[in-house]
């Protein structure tokens, strides 16, 4: 998306904007040493560790690893998607936004349906009002406890019964009429008839993170069926990533520590009325890999509510092995499974908050949810039995992002199994390079290169490496990071690290970046510059080195040309001279 939006009209926007007086305008920041501070708006806290500096234009939490540029700031905090933030921005600074971008706002025809859906929401919220039939919506509504308060904060509202009620209420045009069928919100009938999807129902809006309606829920007033109806898949409305509630849930003042994910409309707005705004639910899908991805954008713990009959253990279940990826050594999973015929409305209104608090502090973590339930599956006694339980379980944990949890459950495994490790990995026949593989920890995100966190820390000494050639070569680890570093830093010595960071949005450097950004504090203030130089002549020894073992090896099997093996003496004259 950010392909087409030229480069430089980018960096212009940046380097406009102040991330100290933007980030200031949404959380008050104090000034310390050479950084402002504040404490996180990411996570909770109460001792300030977020962290944002004026010259490098770039935020960075050492509590939660938070981080990056003005736009990124935008997006996490106002929940804009990128051209959003850029826009944002570019507004601020009184910029004309290029045509390109134009020409992509108007290729996304969904932004027209983002109002329409909004008029529609306000059409059901009115009729649940003022329609002669509505008092038996409302006297529901009154009988499953909800209060004019919490309805008015969903924006519930009534489908009035009748087949065609929205068109004519919102003006009527062959537009509009195609664009409520683009939505969803009607069906075609024939060609030119179409009629409510929605009738006779309780309409809950489905809002996307920044509270625009993309969708709805409509339930039945009695027993009929479908129970719900839900709006089908729009351009706007894609049930795998949506949550409902998730506005709700970021509107809160102090973000919730964990996020409750539930089953059902109606839980999330018993909860919320009861004081606990941690629930999302998902829409009458199962929970998706992306819709977990997306809650720990936000917190770091996530459980899972699932009712205690048979089909909620095995949604449990099927959550389990979905999320096993995420679990990430800085991710909580938790499972809160409900007594059998309860879902957290109705264990709520019957037990009352205190025992719903203590449901949430009893939660199971991921680790004991997994043990637990593989045991109930399988007995671990004889040698059989405990090759199976292996077989069962190993591959799983597999799927565990290498680091201490991983770690630790292998061993809880063997344990389990009265095995060594060895064993464990004998008895499933695992290659070895595979199973070792696993016990190291995860390096993506790691400078290994200290030329990069001198660069970031002094992006001017950029200008002091005039042979980026011989580095080529180079066989280290992140050295092509290395270089590009150096070419956009010579090509463009005034790049805030704010701006240059953008360089790398949705690539897996950017993490290494901003790794070693955050490390910055670790390095010596003083004497960096020597100490860049002493790096550097190191990194031309060695390439250097590398350069002349190649050209050896070719040289022994008869393959170099006379000008190469000029080239290869030169080499070795100067490695003598440096020594
Ligand atoms: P449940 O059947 O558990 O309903 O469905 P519920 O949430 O407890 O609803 P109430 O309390 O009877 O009003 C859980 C969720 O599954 C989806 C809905 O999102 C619902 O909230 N669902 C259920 C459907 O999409 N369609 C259906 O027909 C039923
Ligand atoms: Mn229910």
């Amino acid at each position: 998306m950010a392909g087409r939006i030229p480069r430089p009209f980018i960096d212009d926007v940046l380097s406009r904007t102040d991330i100290v007086e933007l980030i200031h305008s949404r959380v008050p920041l104090k000034r310390t040493g050479n950084n402002y501070s504040a404490c996180c708006p990411f996570h909770n806290e109460k001792t300030p560790s977020f962290s944002v500096s004026q010259p490098k234009q770039f935020y960075y939490c050492f509590g939660c690893s938070a981080s990056g540029n003005a736009i990124s700031f935008l997006m996490e905090f106002d929940h804009m998607d990128f051209v959003e933030a850029l826009e944002h921005l570019a507004k601020q600074q009184g910029l004309e936004i290029p045509r390109e971008m134009e020409q992509q706002r108007a290729q996304r025809p969904q932004q027209d349906l983002f109002p329409l859906m909004d008029e529609a929401c306000k059409f059901y919220q009115h009729q649940l009002k003022h329609h002669p039939d509505a008092i038996k919506a409302r006297d529901y509504l009154q009988r499953r406890g909800l209060t004019g308060e919490v309805a008015k904060a969903f924006r519930l509202g009534y489908a009035p019964p009748g087949w065609e009620n929205l068109a004519p209420a919102l003006g009527d045009s062959a537009q509009l009429q195609k664009q409520l069928l683009e939505c969803g919100l009607t069906i075609t009938k024939n060609q030119n008839r179409s009629y409510d999807r929605f009738r006779d129902r309780i309409v809950f809006p489905i809002r996307d993170h920044r509270g625009r309606v993309i969708g709805f829920g409509g339930r039945v007033l009695g027993d009929d069926t479908p129970k719900y109806l839900n709006s089908p898949e729009t351009p706007i409305f894609h049930k795998g990533s949506e949550l409902y509630g998730l506005y709700e849930w970021l509107q809160t003042k102090n973000r919730p520590e964990y996020a409750l994910i539930v089953e059902g409309y109606m839980d999330v707005i018993a909860l919320a009325q009861f004081g606990f705004p941690q629930a999302v639910a998902t829409l009458g899908t199962a929970t998706s890999k992306r819709h977990i991805e997306r809650l720990f954008r936000y917190t770091d713990q996530v459980i899972f509510c699932f009712d205690g009959d048979n089909a909620g253990q095995q949604a449990a279940w099927r959550a389990l092995e979905m999320a096993l990826p995420l679990a990430q050594d800085n991710h909580q999973i938790k499972f809160l499974l409900l007594p059998e015929k309860h879902d957290p409305d109705s264990y709520l209104r019957e037990q009352g908050e205190a025992a719903w608090q203590q449901a949430i502090i009893n939660a199971i973590p991921l680790s004991d949810f997994f043990f637990k339930r593989i045991s109930q599956e399988l007995p671990a006694g004889s040698l059989d039995e405990k090759a199976r339980y292996a077989h069962r379980a190993l591959p799983l944990l597999e799927q565990l992002p290498k680091g201490l949890l991983h770690k630790m459950m292998l061993e809880r495994l063997a344990d389990h199994l009265r095995l060594t490790l060895e064993q464990l990995r004998e008895m499933v026949k695992k290659s070895p390079e595979q199973t070792s593989a696993t016990n190291a920890p995860k390096e993506t995100g790691k400078t290994k290169m200290p030329l990069i966190n001198y660069l970031l820390a002094h992006p001017e000494l950029a200008q002091s490496v005039d042979d980026l050639g011989s580095l080529r070569a180079l066989q280290e680890p992140q050295i092509t990071l290395l270089l590009d570093l150096l070419e956009i830093l010579q090509r463009e010595p005034n790049l805030t690290t704010g701006t240059l960071l953008e360089r790398y949005r949705n690539k897996p450097e950017l993490e290494i970046l901003t790794q070693a950004l955050s490390r910055q504090s670790v390095l010596p203030p003083a004497g960096i510059a020597a100490e860049f130089n002493e790096t550097m002549e190191r990194y031309y020894n060695l390439a250097r080195k590398q350069e002349i073992e190649t050209l050896l090896g070719r040289a022994s099997s008869g393959e170099l040309d006379d000008s190469q093996r000029k080239h290869l003496q030169d080499l070795i004259n100067q490695q003598k001279i440096s020594r």
